[in-house]
């Protein structure tokens, strides 16, 4: 255990131009633990991801992480490469679409060396037998290791996605939507998977999604945005079983009718 978070966030805006992306926004991320970022399209959830995992830059506010070595960093001062190297080691970041986020036409299997490599591993058997293990441990058969992701069904590319992240050990991993695009028999049993690795590793994780099923079974904590603010956060149970912002009210019984 730690006492100190892993991401301190304060204040972070974005606009585009006149139009609010996302407003005042100011949490705590703590280590292992795992954030869900909900609200209607529009509500500027995925603004808010991007600016965190520095894929966009705020208009104003600040971000700092805790560094391996126990020190902060201001997200938005340090330099492109350092941001680069951040995002290939102790990152990861599961887009909606798995296309976005693998390389369609290289095998599964170098789809999960490849960030190995990035992180300086030179030894192809061991590269190959972690990627393995990776494929087994998001259930890809052995035998599609060398299949290109195209040729795969939407449930294992995201699969292969959530492998081609996590095998470098990150500690802090963004997901946008991560069981948005797929049918709802394949997304239960991805978010059961998603559930046991994320727990298994103790990773923090920061999730958006619009389903407030995911929100419950996979965060500890929530974040309920409307029009770019912050409305309400809590515990996840808590924001759910008891929500106190007349929206969160809104979208918890919307949900009931469904
Ligand atoms: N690139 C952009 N240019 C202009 N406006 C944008 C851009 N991206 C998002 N927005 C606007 O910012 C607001 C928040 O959008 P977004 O972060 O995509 O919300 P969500 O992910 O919750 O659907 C919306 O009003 C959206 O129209
Ligand atoms: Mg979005």
């Amino acid at each position: 255990m730690t006492d100190e978070p892993l991401l301190r966030v304060s204040a972070l805006s974005k606009f585009y131009g006149s139009r609010v992306g996302c407003e005042n926004v100011t949490f705590d991320l703590w280590p292992g633990e795992v954030l869900a970022v909900v609200g209607e399209s529009g509500s500027g959830k995925t603004t808010l991801l991007n600016c965190l995992s520095t894929r966009l830059l705020p208009s104003s506010g600040t971000a700092s992480y805790r560094m391996r070595d126990g020190q902060f960093r201001e997200l938005y001062r340090m330099s492109e490469a350092e941001r680069r190297f951040l995002m290939r080691t102790d990152w990861g970041f599961v887009h909606q679409n798995p296309a976005d986020g693998l390389r369609m036409t290289v095998s599964a299997g170098a789809n999960v060396g490849e960030r190995l490599m990035a992180v300086g591993d030179r030894h192809y058997g061991k590269i190959r037998a972690t990627a393995v293990d990776w494929l087994s441990r998001v259930e890809i058969d052995e035998d599609r290791i060398d299949d290109e992701p195209r040729a795969f069904s939407g449930g294992m590319r995201q699969r292969l996605q959530i492998a081609r992240n996590l095998v470098t050990g990150p500690r802090l991993v963004f997901m946008d939507e991560p069981t948005g695009g797929l049918d709802v028999s394949v997304q239960a049993r991805l978010l059961d998977l998603l559930r046991g690795l994320v727990t298994g590793l103790g990773l923090a994780a920061i999730v958006v999604t619009h389903d407030l099923a995911v929100a419950r079974l996979l965060s500890q904590r929530m974040m309920v945005m409307k029009d770019g603010r912050v409305v309400e956060s809590g515990l996840t149970d808590r924001v759910l079983d008891d929500p106190r912002a007349p929206y969160t009210q809104l979208l918890v019984s919307s949900i009931l009718q469904v």
